[in-house]
């Protein structure tokens, strides 16, 4: 069995979550859920990012007390996950003590080893993108290059890691591990960026008596911690990090950061340098994800055209929702999400194909064999193609997080069994009385929906478990369950169609 640590960024808790954060969410708890059926041992991270100027100003917009405004906020996350069922084994806030007590440790061994020193700040700062930025890397003056709102000029005394003393490192470093950054796009843009730009040192304070929410900086009062530099250390804080030794290095290096492609330098060149000087590995893999679009523009609340999931799921449901965001883009792509191609998806795969497959033949499971059936059989020739092909390509492309080509494969499948029915013409095998080709026909298609609902289960979870649960089987959704025939018997117990065809008018 191995560890699986997979975290995913932290959320601002400025506004509420919309679907592109849940996109992020559901993309790890998409891999936690295919390795715990793979039986390794996972723990699947997440959480709010709750301390810096952005995060002050919405509470001072919305008249609250800061930590009040944050603890409700926060508590909005919560519930969205809960309710897209995401299976995290640990929520962590910046607020938490054991992470304010990991920050100051960490901030304290850098200054020690002379990684961190004080000098006057002269750049700007994006308060929404919480960024610094040098002369060199604004395109158009007095506009950040990321978010492109304005910029504030900023010149103070500040603190500063030595970002600069790493960059050999740090190229070193991608050099000799191509598969750090992936997709392939995002490596070669953090290269590109190394190569082009020298690395300037990290400001990592902000003076109290203007930004005042936020950690103590541990070497001076008159400073509190910048909210990168604080929010990136939740990956090693929750794990036990300078506290639980044991725990800390059976699950340290991380096995995957998933990220917004908008984060990338913040992770891609901030962390592994702060980890490196900190004698830690880096995190084994860092994911870039593309953004969901409406039309041109990224999806964001600044923006004003926001999907609240919430309201999504009350219409569609969970599954629906997973499905279509998993499985219409590659992961590292941006997506344009349009409601006609997301109606057009859930019509077409999930209520057609696969809900049809099922409750066609629950429906003729109960209707010509009063829902029992005792007697295995092998698999037909007409399966074997897309099965085989299944098998042999599940793994690889969720190894790989290619969920949607992971997704086609097992609608291949699913497609045959459909075909299955229709040549098969069951009816007529009931006519002619030759009971058992029905039945074996019937074990066939409940042992191939039994297997599919297995690979389907890290997608489409409640769907999943709907469906063992009306094949009448108690044993746990794990990928040794996908060998064919092991089921000796099933008891179908029908439910209403799992995804009903929504009017698209
Ligand atoms: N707090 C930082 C992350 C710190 S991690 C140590 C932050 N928070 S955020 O709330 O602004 O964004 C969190 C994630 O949501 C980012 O990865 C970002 O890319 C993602 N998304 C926000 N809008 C998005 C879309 N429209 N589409 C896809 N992902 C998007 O950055």
């Amino acid at each position: 069995m191995s560890k699986f640590y997979v975290t995913t960024p932290i959320y601002y808790v400025n506004a509420n979550p919309h679907v592109g954060h849940a996109y992020t969410n559901i993309i790890c708890d998409c891999i936690s859920r295919y390795k715990r059926i793979k039986g390794d041992e996972v723990f699947f991270l997440t959480g709010t990012d709750e301390h810096g100027e952005k995060i002050k100003k919405a509470a001072d917009e919305a008249g609250e007390d800061v930590k009040a405004f944050v603890d409700r906020v926060g508590q909005n996350f919560k519930k969205l996950w809960e309710r897209l069922n995401i299976s995290y084994d640990f929520f962590i806030r910046t607020t938490d003590v054991f992470h304010i007590k990991a920050v100051q440790e960490v901030i304290k061994a850098l200054y020690e080893k002379g990684d961190i020193y004080k000098t006057t700040y002269h750049g700007f700062y994006c308060t929404p993108c919480e960024s610094f930025w040098t002369d060199t890397q604004i395109k158009e003056a007095g506009i950040c290059p990321l978010c492109g709102r304005e910029l504030e000029k900023l010149e103070e005394e500040n603190y500063f890691f030595r970002l600069s003393k790493y960059e050999d490192w740090l190229k070193d470093y991608l050099k000799k591990n191509p598969d750090f950054i992936r997709p392939k796009i995002r490596y070669n843009e953090v290269k590109g960026f190394l190569e082009t730009q020298k690395l300037s040192d990290l400001c990592i304070s902000r003076p109290k008596r203007r930004v005042s929410w936020g950690i103590d900086f541990p070497i001076d009062d008159n400073y509190a911690v910048y909210v990168w530099f604080d929010a990136l250390i939740n990956y090693i804080s929750a794990v036990g990090f300078a506290v639980e030794g044991k725990r800390f290095n059976k699950l340290w290096p991380a096995d995957i950061h998933f990220i917004g492609k908008d984060i990338l330098r913040h992770h891609a060149v901030f962390w592994p340098i702060m980890l490196h000087a900190l004698g830690l590995e880096p995190p084994r893999i860092i994911f870039a994800h593309g953004w969901w679009k409406m039309g041109e523009d990224k999806m964001s609340k600044s923006k004003g055209n926001i999907v609240d999931p919430l309201v999504l799921i009350g219409e569609i449901g969970v599954d629906a929702l997973r499905y279509f965001l998993l499985r219409e883009i590659p992961v590292g792509l941006d997506g344009n999400f349009s409601r006609s191609v997301l109606l057009h998806r859930i019509n077409s795969d999930l209520a057609n194909d696969l809900g049809n497959l099922v409750y066609r033949t629950l429906n003729m499971a109960e209707k010509y064999l009063e829902g029992k059936i005792t007697e295995s059989s092998p698999m037909p020739e007409e399966f074997k193609k897309a099965f085989k092909g299944l098998e042999k390509n599940y793994i690889s492309c969720m190894d790989k997080v290619e969920f949607s080509s992971a997704l086609e494969e097992i609608f291949k499948f699913i497609g045959a069994m459909n075909k299955y029915i229709e040549d098969t013409k069951p009816w007529i095998l009931w006519k002619e009385k030759k009971i058992d080709c029905l039945k074996a026909f019937i074990y066939s298609l409940l042992e191939g929906i039994r297997i599919v609902s297995i690979y389907l289960s890290p997608f489409i979870p409640e769907t999943a478990a709907s469906i063992y649960r009306q094949l009448g089987i108690e044993k746990e959704l794990n990928l040794n369950g996908i060998k064919w025939g092991i089921s000796k018997e099933f008891n179908i117990k029908k439910e209403k169609p799992l995804f009903p065809r929504i009017d698209v008018d």
